[in-house]
């Protein structure tokens, strides 16, 4: 066995090569486990007997020749009739002349893709069924309630109750207006949005807001294309990245850093359509606070998922709500010291 086979062997990763013609010419024993077959009995068969002609890795792979480079999707549906039901993470790179295709595959679990996706856009759904009938339920009552705390604030001296139920019912009623902004998914602004411009004003507004003495680091990729969506409310989701950032900082020492970059070729499925978007402008909020729990961090998108007192556990629903809006997807990675959020984002020019 050569030094590269041993590798390709080691890989506990599906790694493939296939031909012009989607025959496979190598598969590892990862992949022969993945595709349940033996080596002997995958040399030379089409890929095709796995998965559907029309189907995402197929075209995936058509990608990667095409473009003569790497590309990646996450998240891809493979199941059907031979494999069973599978997801999977796939990576297709054209090799030297880009006839033969290397594919690697790294399979997720239902859990996993469950957390990365549909636990956000899930809780969102609940969360607008929710706020429209609270809104509708409750409103009028208080609104009721309200009037006649203040006709009897009118009619007796001691003015302290009645003062206490209009306070009490209008903090109810704030609470109600900012669940209603979780509405049904609206068509966000298709403008083109510099990002940058959007963490500039998400800086200033901490540094003269909440953000207190923590220092800010920018790393920008200068050249990255515009967003397509809406200035003001991706204001509204690095706003509350940051502010939870914020809070989360050491007393001392505390650091935020904003990130930016461009990533080649990452597609996903948009929770809108249903249509695959690219999603190539990454966003990173990171902060050196002491991290989320193992055990909160699947629940930390969803409503009403606090650990603060005055918390409402609503700044992440609606990030996830208005990332879903422009059809981007946020994702959480978290360890003691270094916690970091990462907004993927569809480029202006692909929307229109
Ligand atoms: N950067 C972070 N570091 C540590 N914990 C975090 C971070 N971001 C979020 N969390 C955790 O996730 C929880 C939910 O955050 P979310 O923004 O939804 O609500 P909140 O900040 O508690 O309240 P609010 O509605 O005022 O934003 C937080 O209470 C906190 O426990
Ligand atoms: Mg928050």
């Amino acid at each position: 066995m050569t030094f590269e086979s041993q590798i390709a062997a080691a890989l506990p990763l599906p790694v493939m090569v296939v031909d012009g013609d989607l025959r496979l010419q190598f598969a590892n024993p990862a992949a022969e486990q993945f595709f349940g077959r033996g080596a002997a009995l995958l040399q030379g068969r089409s890929l095709l007997d796995f998965v559907a002609p029309d189907g995402p890795l197929a075209a995936l792979i058509a990608q990667a020749r095409s473009r003569g480079a790497s590309v990646t999707e996450r998240g891809l549906d493979l199941s059907g009739p031979r494999l069973g039901e599978r997801v999977a993470d796939a990576t297709a790179t054209a090799l030297a002349g880009n006839t033969q295709v290397l594919v690697t595959l790294q399979e997720c679990t239902r859990a996993q893709r469950m957390e990365r996706q549909l636990l956000p856009r899930d809780a969102v759904r609940s969360m607008h069924g929710m706020a429209s009938v609270l809104a509708h339920e409750i409103k009028n009552p208080l609104a009721a309630i309200r009037g006649a705390a203040q006709l009897l604030e009118d009619q007796t001296d001691d003015k302290g109750l009645p003062q206490l139920i209009c306070a009490e019912t209008d903090r109810i009623r704030a609470l109600i207006d900012s669940m209603e902004s979780f509405g049904d998914a609206e068509a966000v602004g298709q403008g083109a949005v510099n990002i940058h411009e959007v963490l500039g004003r998400v800086r200033a507004l901490a540094e003269t807001g909440f953000a207190g003495p923590a220092e800010f680091r920018e790393n920008f990729d200068p050249s990255l294309p515009a967003v397509a969506g809406d200035f003001g409310r991706l204001v509204q989701v690095f706003l509350n990245l940051v502010s939870n950032a914020s809070d989360a900082l050491p007393a001392q020492g505390g650091v935020i850093v904003l990130s930016t970059r461009y990533r080649q070729g990452l597609r996903v499925g948009s929770a809108s359509s249903g249509a695959r978007v690219t999603l190539p402008i990454e966003v990173a909020v990171q902060d050196n606070g002491a991290g989320i729990a193992p055990a909160l961090l699947p629940q930390i998108f969803d409503p009403f998922v606090t650990t603060k007192a005055s918390g409402k556990g609503l700044g992440l629903a609606l990030v996830a709500k208005i990332v879903g809006d422009h059809a981007g997807i946020v994702e959480c990675d978290s360890v003691p010291g270094r916690t970091t959020f990462r907004v993927l984002l569809p480029m202006a020019e692909e929307r229109s």
